[in-house]
């Protein structure tokens, strides 16, 4: 069985960014600036984010953090989007998701500029994505399929079935993994809420992407011997055992699972750093298109 090591992984691909930041550096151009919008004081949102500007650091990016105001209206977060769509020293930002209640996602998503959108969720990247056009691809499929391709996984001819339709992460790698390409090409089920016997789908499974977000809900006797499994699920569960009083458990049961996967990814360590290394990577690119 291989784990698929996503912290290790993401290492060696932030060192790769690093040396091409030195390099730009070295060469008089522009170091990529990526800024980050957390509204309130959301506990898993601020590590997010905080772990997104750390790494900014460790690679020698430049990075804002605005953090405002849970109580901050709709307008006022609308212009602080303007502000940032305006700033020529910004190559690329996002805004950390879910939002106050309040505060209409789709609006403030709508409103990003496209070429500063490395997240990849306003709809001109997720179409141009959907198209095989030029595109920032949002970070969480992106990093899986880094890792599919670093692990010369074969997606070829296999049936992957995805498990969640969220449009962060389900939607888009049933869109990236049926494209052609590496890490490509293969024959996906997109399977939901309303799914009739799931269980049936993900017997027949070569590959499976859980990004469901109900903790160990992937049973060893839901798959086949062999299968590749890519966990996205990051649920803070209840444990006064330990110092935090959570622990992070992902969308499938390890130790079960385990002992039939030819590969798997672990939580926490497997897709979530890649996430974090895949948002660099398009501040890169935003940086670079803009030369
Ligand atoms: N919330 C959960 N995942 C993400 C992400 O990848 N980007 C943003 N902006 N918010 C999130």
């Amino acid at each position: 069985m291989i784990l698929l090591n996503g912290k290790s992984t993401s290492e060696a691909l932030k060192n790769e960014l690093k040396e091409k930041v030195d390099q730009r550096r070295a060469a008089g151009k522009k170091i990529p600036h990526l800024a980050a919008v957390l509204v309130g004081n959301d506990g898993a949102s601020l590590t997010y984010v905080g772990s997104k500007v750390r790494s900014c650091e460790k690679i020698g990016f430049q990075s804002t953090l605005i953090h405002l105001e849970e109580t901050i209206s709709e307008m006022e977060l609308l212009q602080q989007i303007d502000q940032l769509n305006q700033d020529e020293s910004l190559d690329g930002y996002i805004v950390q998701l879910p939002l106050p209640k309040h505060i209409n996602e789709e609006k403030i998503l709508l409103a990003i500029d496209p070429n500063k959108d490395v997240d990849g969720f306003h709809p001109s990247n997720f179409g141009r994505m959907a198209l095989e056009m030029d595109a920032f691809i949002p970070a969480t499929p992106f990093g899986i399929i880094e890792m599919l391709e670093r692990y010369q996984i074969e997606t070829s001819g296999k049936h992957c079935v995805v498990v969640g339709r969220s449009h962060i992460v389900g939607r888009p790698i049933s869109i990236l993994m049926s494209q052609k390409g590496t890490a490509g090409n293969a024959t996906v089920t997109l399977a939901h809420s309303r799914t009739k016997d799931l269980k049936a789908l993900t017997l027949q499974a070569d590959i499976i992407v859980m990004a469901l977000g109900i903790p160990e809900f992937l049973k060893a006797d839901m798959v086949k011997e062999g299968v590749v499994v890519i966990d996205v699920g990051i649920t803070r569960v209840t444990d006064t055992s330990h110092p935090k009083g959570y622990v992070i458990r992902g969308d499938v049961d390890f130790d079960g699972v385990a002992a039939k996967a030819s590969a798997i990814t672990p939580v926490p360590g497997g897709v979530g750093p890649m996430t974090i290394a895949m948002l660099l990577k398009n501040t890169l690119l935003a940086c670079e298109r803009r030369d």
